[in-house]
């Protein structure tokens, strides 16, 4: 069993005692105490969970000015209750007898905050014919595939291993150590008491990140984005499959933009063994790299997809030994869907319709496509005319009829749906609108749909209800588009109940 370890560092007796309760409390299994700031040997108390001892040394990533001398007698004083002591490989290439006090509990660690050590693999061979117990390697993470390597050492380990990425490109080689079966993991007790960079804390790791339930068939999905910090998906995503029952776990995957690197990931991540990659969404800036991807490996891309330029889901068929691809697109549905459930039509009405859509981004084409595809007479409103122009001109004809129009025009629109696929009004300038200050010729017929879905509530939103409107937030498009990727990735319904409170909790929370 991998254990959950809860680092604290150690300021005194009183405060330890009370962070240890708190780890043991939140669910850690081990407590790993950071000696760094003291300057004295302490003899420690018993404590409710295990504890592993360390005095990291400043040259190692530590707090510690101690010579190797001190910080060695200083570990030994506090190992009497201890249930083990860590310490560098360096410190024992010097101080070899260090082993001999702390037999059958020795964890050798190697850190390296620049980067992958060099010598990884020697540094490995080394550990293993040491006396150490338990091998520790952790690096700064320079890209995601990084945390391949860790799996790898984790699957190749001759003693109880470690094997940490760090940085926020390493998250998931934390919540996946588990699955690889690792000897611990680390998770912070407060974001602000992370003993290391890309630390998650334990209520993350086990709220979020399901740890709990994590086993070694877990299938794996995530989010492929850069930046990916602030997605919503994973905690979305992770609600359903709680819900559901669902044996997956779905992480954020920090991709560096490019095609190059978008392709590494891919080529590195679907076929690893053991890692059980199953599905993935994808987002900027990596949509129109996921579509050129799947075209070159000739997978199959569905129609619409294809015709928008962007691909938002990807699902894997590990069922199958060549392990097909399909690419996908749940924004364009979410939009159509949102839209008809709204007015009792099916998608075959939308021919009847007009509809403005604001903005002539990547959400704006999804829209203009699905729309247009559907038979509808589309308006494309835009701040830079030509853009609207070129996305009219590029759908115009093809199923329904397509046009731009100036920006200026939007509140005399005789549109019986307006779509705003603009930023305009999303946090934190909520008092802006694209619609200006002007009270818009909206009847109780109209919808009015924003994209945005930060404020739920947008100005425009307000403006629309207030003359009488049916609206639609952005929320609905979030939720649509994520459920549809669940049920892509697992062939069963998707609580979407569930999923719009997770959506509205973090929301609210935010807005605090
Ligand atoms: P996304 O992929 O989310 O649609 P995008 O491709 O960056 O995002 O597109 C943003 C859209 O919002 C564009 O249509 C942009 O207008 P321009 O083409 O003139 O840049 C529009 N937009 C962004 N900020 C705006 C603002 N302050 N006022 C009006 N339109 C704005």
């Amino acid at each position: 069993m991998t254990l959950l370890c809860v680092p604290i560092f150690f300021d005194s007796l009183e405060q330890t005692a009370r962070d240890v309760a708190l780890a043991a409390e939140a669910g850690a299994d081990v407590v790993e105490l950071r000696l760094d700031r003291l300057t004295q040997g302490v003899a420690l108390p018993q404590y409710p969970v295990p504890v592993i001892v360390t005095c990291r040394p400043e040259w190692e990533g530590g707090e510690s000015t101690l010579p190797d001398g001190e910080r060695i007698a200083l570990v030994e004083a506090a190992s009497a209750n201890a249930r083990y002591a860590d310490l560098e490989l360096a410190t024992l290439r010097r101080h070899p007898d260090a082993r001999t006090f702390l037999a059958e509990r020795l964890i050798v660690s190697a850190h390296d905050f620049k980067g992958r050590p060099d010598r990884l693999a020697n540094l490995v061979v080394e550990m293993n014919a040491g006396g150490g117990d338990v091998n520790k390697v952790a690096w700064m993470a320079r890209s995601i595939r990084d945390n391949l390597e860790a799996f790898e050492l984790l699957q190749t380990r001759q003693k109880p291993t470690i094997a940490l990425c760090m940085g926020e490109a390493g998250l998931i080689s934390r919540v996946l150590a588990k699955k690889f079966g690792a000897f611990l993991t680390f998770a912070s007790l407060r974001d602000e008491s992370a003993t290391a960079p890309g630390q998650v804390t334990v209520h993350d790791l086990k709220r979020l990140y399901r740890w709990d339930v994590i086993g070694a068939r877990t299938k794996v999905y995530g989010v492929v984005a850069s930046p990916v910090v602030h997605s919503m998906s994973p905690a979305v995503h992770n609600a359903a499959f709680d819900q559901t029952g669902h044996d997956g776990v779905y992480l954020p995957l920090l991709v560096n933009p490019g095609y190059e690197s978008f392709k590494a990931f891919m080529e590195s991540f679907v076929p690893f063994e053991g890692l059980d990659l199953s599905g993935l969404s994808v987002t900027l800036p990596h949509k129109e790299n996921a579509l050129k991807y799947l075209r070159e490996k000739g997978a199959d891309v569905e129609e619409l997809a294809a015709s928008i330029g962007a691909v938002n889901t990807i699902t894997i068929d590990r069922s199958d030994r060549r392990l097909p691809l399909r690419g996908l697109n749940t924004d364009y549905g979410a939009i159509l869907d949102s839209i008809t459930d709204t007015m009792r039509i099916s998608r075959d009405a939308l021919g009847d319709l007009r509809v403005a859509v604001i903005g002539a981004g990547g959400t704006g084409r999804s829209a203009v496509a699905a729309l247009a595809h559907y038979g509808a007479t589309v308006v494309v409103y835009n701040r830079t005319r030509e853009k609207a122009d070129a996305l009219a001109a590029e759908f115009n004809g093809r199923t329904g009829r397509v046009v731009a129009a100036s920006m200026d025009k939007l509140c005399d629109s005789c549109c019986h749906v307006f779509i705003n696929t603009t930023s305009v009004g999303m946090h934190p300038h909520v008092n802006e609108s694209p619609l200006g200050e002007r009270a818009p010729k909206f009847t109780p017929d109209t919808v009015v749909f924003d994209a945005v879905y930060n404020p739920m509530k947008t100005k425009l939103l307000r403006q629309a209800e207030a003359a009488g409107a049916k609206t639609i937030g952005g929320v609905e498009m979030f939720v649509r588009q994520a459920a549809a990727q669940f049920e892509a990735w697992t062939g069963t319904k998707a609580p979407s109940d569930v999923m719009r409170r997770v959506v509205e909790q973090r929301l609210l929370h935010s807005a605090r």
